[in-house]
């Protein structure tokens, strides 16, 4: 069901999207737009552009797109009704009658109750006398009354149906049940059972307080040690971190990131409320995205075995790429932060920061752990050794960065400094030219490929489509010449079909009297919706005049008669192969 325009309208028009965007997003002024560091992927110089005079955002470094809705849909992770609450929450608007909630919206509301009922269950389950192993589980992890209660953990009782049950009694339905995966559906074909049974559990919750997942322990050494909420609707592990509810408030800008719950946990209990953890996969560029919202600094703080390690050294790419600052935490003694911290008994908060004080920076602890690699009493050792620190340091971004660490190579290593930077530049100036060529490709390339897959006419007919975006994008900023277009030419004189749907919509919008792009978030798909910001913003008001508007129209003309020209119907099937193959513009 689509919203009502006026509403929308009004919704469009008092949010804002430089307002919008910047609560997310730094933004500096360029001439007359908006630029800033895109907040869906990772750079480090700004080609995400807001586009007041619009409403619109474009990056031209991964090609995302759109209107405020749609910004919002991406950065909060919600679909199209959610977005639209979210803003006319903010604006202090009251939505319209309940006729829009789609199905989905409406199950992944569901799911969000059930899972918040989950938890209520797994906590007074812990606390009932059902739940004393686990209740003595988590007093032998040295977890206070408190720590259990601020997290809201909770046990899943060893009974298979006893979720289900309970569930059932509250109203919801087995396929919603299902839908939040807490159960899943008997082999049998019949009934359905509990995905959690005698399992310690901790509540994942994202920034609104919402429940969107759980991950279970067992309580004994069995395997597997944890089990997690499968992505749901509600639910992308990749893109949550566990705890960043509790971490975003601390008013830091610094987060330890760490492997699991416990640790986590243990943290906390110890008074550091930044701490979070991916959930048991490895850390993502979007989790990386997520933390750079909360912070300027991230404390690594993985587990001392190799695979920990192993972690680190990603980690500390996927960081560095999203722009933060990043320190290295090693845990002398005990795996993991919470082994640590519970060796250390009474002094385990006082030692923990004295860990995170004297943890260093990225670059320090490549550095020792490439040293651990090299035995100095062999010859070629030490060459081998300067050689690869002075490719780490040509990595670094900041010429001050670089000139301590080579000032620090040089005294450790008692080499003169001069032949060090020596080294630095020849390092860096072939990384340059290899870093131009690669990046005009990628750039190039992706661009044409997001082109394509959308519309996979282009290729094969580069003027006509090219001729039908300019047009697009000049009647939605001249809508008054529509009139006039439109006794020239409609959506079906187009040659790629997805370039006349976009055309027909402009079209049908504008004649009902709304903003071309008023419901389009709502009308095309995420992909869809950046293609189409990508081509109306690259209008330029300069050379779009009266005169170019005739001449795109003629050259689409054109191109169309050229190819029902080859009127297939009159060709032998040989014909129509060869001529379907190739199909290139005629010059
Ligand atoms: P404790 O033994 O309870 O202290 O666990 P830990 O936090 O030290 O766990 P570990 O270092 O073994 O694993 C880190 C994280 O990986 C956990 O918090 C889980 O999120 C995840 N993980 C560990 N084991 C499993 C498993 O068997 N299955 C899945 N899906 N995730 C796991
Ligand atoms: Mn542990």
């Amino acid at each position: 069901m689509a919203l009502p325009s006026g509403f929308l309208s009004e919704l469009k028009m008092r949010c804002d999207i430089t307002d919008v965007v910047s609560s997310y997003v730094n933004l500096k002024r360029r001439g007359r737009n908006m630029v800033g560091l895109c907040p869906f992927h990772s750079e480090k110089t700004p080609s995400f552009n807001i586009y007041p005079e619009n409403g619109s955002f474009f990056c031209f470094g991964c090609g995302v797109g759109g209107d405020v809705i749609t910004f919002i849909m991406k950065i909060e992770n919600l679909d199209y009704i959610e977005a639209v609450k979210l803003l006319a929450n903010r604006a202090g608007m009251s939505m319209p009658e309940d006729s829009y909630d789609d199905g989905i919206s409406k199950l992944k509301g569901r799911i969000l109750e059930a899972n918040r009922e989950a938890a209520r269950f797994f906590h007074s389950k812990l606390m009932s006398d059902e739940g004393k192993t686990a209740q003595e589980y988590l007093i032998g992890r040295a977890l206070s009354k408190q720590t259990v209660v601020r997290f809201g953990l909770g046990y899943a009782p060893a009974n298979r149906y006893a979720l289900c049950d309970h569930l059932r009694k509250k109203g919801f339905k087995d396929e919603e049940i299902v839908a939040a995966n807490l159960a899943f559906k008997r082999s049998s074909g019949k009934g359905i059972v509990d995905r959690f049974s005698d399992r310690v559990m901790f509540p994942i919750i994202d920034l609104r307080g919402n429940v969107i997942a759980f991950g279970g322990r067992i309580l004994t050494d069995q395997k597997p040690k944890y089990l997690n909420t499968s992505d749901t609707l509600v639910f992308k592990k990749s893109s949550n971190l566990f705890s960043l509810n509790n971490a975003k408030n601390t008013g830091l800008r610094t987060l330890i990131l760490c492997e699991g719950y416990m640790d986590v946990i243990a943290l906390n209990a110890a008074g550091f409320h930044n701490a979070v953890a991916t959930l048991g996969t490895a850390l993502t560029a979007e989790q990386a995205l997520l933390m750079k919202r909360y912070a300027d600094e991230v404390i690594i703080c993985y587990d001392a075995d190799e695979a920990g390690q192993k972690a680190t050294a990603k980690a500390i790419d996927i960081l560095r790429n999203a722009g933060l600052i990043i320190r290295v935490l090693n845990i002398p003694d005990g795996k993991d932060p919470d082994e640590f911290i519970r060796k250390n008994g009474e002094r385990g908060q006082a030692a923990f920061k004295n860990l995170l004080e004297s943890s260093g920076d990225d670059v320090e602890y490549r550095l020792t752990k490439l040293r651990q690699r090299h035995d100095f009493n062999r010859a070629d050792s030490k060459a081998n050794y300067l050689k690869e620190a002075v490719n780490i340091i040509a990595n670094l971004d900041s010429a001050i960065e670089q000139d301590i660490y080579s000032s620090k190579l040089s005294e450790e290593m008692g080499v003169r400094k001069d032949s060090i930077v020596e080294e630095l530049n020849k390092v860096k100036s072939s990384r340059r030219r290899d870093f131009a060529k690669k990046e005009f490709r990628k750039v190039t390339s992706d661009l044409t490929g997001r082109e394509e897959k959308l519309n996979p006419q282009r290729r094969e007919n580069m003027r006509a489509a090219r001729a039908e975006e300019m047009l697009i994008a000049y009647i939605f900023h001249n809508p008054d010449m529509l009139k006039k277009a439109e006794k020239l030419i409609s959506a079906s004189d187009f040659v790629t079909d997805f370039n006349a749907r976009f055309y027909k919509y402009i079209v049908e919008q504008i004649g009902e009297g709304l903003s071309p792009d008023l419901n389009i978030a709502q009308d095309f798909t995420p992909e869809e919706v950046s293609r189409f910001y990508s081509i109306i913003n690259t209008y330029n008001s300069q050379t779009a005049t009266v005169g170019a508007m005739g001449e795109y129209i003629d050259t689409i003309k054109s191109e169309k008669n050229k190819l029902s020209k080859a009127d297939l119907s009159n060709m032998s099937p040989e014909e129509i192969m060869k001529n379907i193959y190739s199909k290139k513009p005629k010059k």
